[in-house]
């Protein structure tokens, strides 16, 4: 997340002017912010507050903070290709408000899932506190400065993660990833296992089967970014799947030396039936007919607006 003015957005800036195919333009303001207006009646319009999303494929703005509410606006801008789509989720939507205002728990969990704490008396994300920080893992900090300036080594005063087992890990992570029971709760799509990891992951055989022994960090550095190698990964596969009893998985009839991620998690669309250009890999492991497994080829089938 960051904040979205020309500055901190740079190439990925939207571009000023109308959003073709909508109702919507977008207006720049003297000090670098943009405002999101009716091409119509410009004096329905509030400024973009915050950006979300890498900008590697989509961008999605946020705005309008009240103290229990915010507005996601109804566009979402797909940077490489230049060009808008309605935001995942507002296809309904009626084409008169700036976007769908979310209230209370909804509104809180849309930044606290992006950034690790809001300003008091406002949904607006803190200062200093953009994207994913070492609190959204490892918990409140003030406690365990203090026992560290305190010399209190028997007790700093965190949970040990490296030690509390592959299921409270992986529910670590799936407060934003997502578990089985958030989407179900949710209602989201069961068929979104590209989408949300913990719920993928929780599905498959694998995780079922290797007792507590599989969670995200078996295969992610939760402090680097994600690697992009498959021969890191399938080296991780191998490790339970090279037919050895001690591993506890089977080898593969159909190549047990290699090309696991392609053929047993390829990276899949995550919005299903939209024209968006994201794609991740499916944590459902399981082998998948014909699926598509190449980003770039996927990319390509999305160069026009649905
Ligand atoms: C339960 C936690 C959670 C909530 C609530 C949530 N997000 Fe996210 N969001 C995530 C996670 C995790 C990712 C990273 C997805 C990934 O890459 O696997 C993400 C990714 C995104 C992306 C990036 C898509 C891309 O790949 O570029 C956008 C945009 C986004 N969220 C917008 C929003 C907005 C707007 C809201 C609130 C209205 C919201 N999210 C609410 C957890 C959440
Ligand atoms: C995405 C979640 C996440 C974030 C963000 C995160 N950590 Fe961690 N951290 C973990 C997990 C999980 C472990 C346990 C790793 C393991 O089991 O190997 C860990 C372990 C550690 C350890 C113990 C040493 C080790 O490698 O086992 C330290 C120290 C640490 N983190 C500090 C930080 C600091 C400082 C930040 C912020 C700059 C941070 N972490 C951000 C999840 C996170
Ligand atoms: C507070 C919410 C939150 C928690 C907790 C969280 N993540 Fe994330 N994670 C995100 C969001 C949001 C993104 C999308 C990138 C961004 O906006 O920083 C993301 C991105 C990622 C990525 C992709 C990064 C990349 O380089 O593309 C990985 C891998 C990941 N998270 C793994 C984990 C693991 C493993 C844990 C648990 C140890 C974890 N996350 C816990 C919110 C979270
Ligand atoms: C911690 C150990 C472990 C890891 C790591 C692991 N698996 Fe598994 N996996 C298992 C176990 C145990 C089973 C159940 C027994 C079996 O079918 O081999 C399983 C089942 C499977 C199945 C059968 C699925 C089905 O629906 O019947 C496939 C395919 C598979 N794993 C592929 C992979 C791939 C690919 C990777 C790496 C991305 C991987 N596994 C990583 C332990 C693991
Ligand atoms: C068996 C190995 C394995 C496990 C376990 C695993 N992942 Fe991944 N993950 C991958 C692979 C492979 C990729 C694709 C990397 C790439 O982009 O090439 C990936 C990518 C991701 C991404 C980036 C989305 C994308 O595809 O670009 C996120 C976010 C992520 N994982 C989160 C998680 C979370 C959260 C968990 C735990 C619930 C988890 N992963 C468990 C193997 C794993
Ligand atoms: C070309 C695609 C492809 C590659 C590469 C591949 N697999 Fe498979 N794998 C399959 C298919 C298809 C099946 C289902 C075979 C069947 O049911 O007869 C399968 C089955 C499996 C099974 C289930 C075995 C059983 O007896 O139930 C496991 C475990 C597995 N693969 C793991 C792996 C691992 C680990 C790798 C990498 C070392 C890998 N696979 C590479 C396509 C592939």
């Amino acid at each position: 997340m960051r904040p979205a003015d020309m500055r901190s957005l740079g190439k990925i800036a939207p571009p000023v002017g109308p959003i073709a195919q909508s109702h919507y333009s977008i207006e720049a303001q003297q000090n670098g912010a943009f405002r999101f207006e009716r091409a119509d009646r410009h004096e329905i319009g509030s400024t973009l507050g915050y950006a979300l999303g890498s900008g590697k494929d989509a961008v999605t703005f946020i705005g309008d903070f009240k103290p229990s509410s915010l507005v996601e606006f109804r566009e979402t801008y797909l940077p490489s290709l230049h060009r808008w789509s309605i935001t995942p989720g507002q296809e309904a939507a009626a084409d008169v408000s700036l976007g769908a205002v979310h209230e209370l728990g909804m509104a809180q969990h849309c930044v606290l899932c992006h950034a690790v704490k809001t300003k008091p008396d406002s949904m607006e994300p803190a200062q200093g506190f953009f994207g994913v920080g070492c609190e959204s893992c490892h918990g409140p900090g003030a406690e365990h400065i203090k026992a560290v300036k305190a010399g209190q080594t028997n007790d700093l005063k965190m949970p040990d993660l490296s030690k509390i087992g592959a299921s409270k890990l992986d529910a670590v992570c799936a407060r934003c990833h997502r578990s089985i029971d958030d989407v179900t709760i949710d209602s989201g799509n069961a068929a979104e296992t590209a989408r949300f990891q913990g719920y993928g992951l929780e599905l498959s055989s694998c995780f079922k089967h290797s007792n507590d022994r599989l969670s995200c960090v078996t295969c992610h550095d939760p402090h680097t970014s994600v690697r992009t190698d498959n021969r890191y990964y399938e080296s991780i596969c191998l490790s339970c799947h090279s037919g050895s009893a001690s591993g506890g998985g089977k080898s593969c009839p159909v190549n047990s030396k290699s090309g696991c991620i392609p053929c047993h998690m390829p990276a899949r669309p995550i919005f299903v039936n939209r024209n968006i250009p994201i794609a991740m890999a499916d944590h459902l492991i399981m082998a998948y007919p014909g699926t598509e497994s190449s980003r770039s080829s996927l990319r390509k089938r999305f160069t026009t607006r649905p």
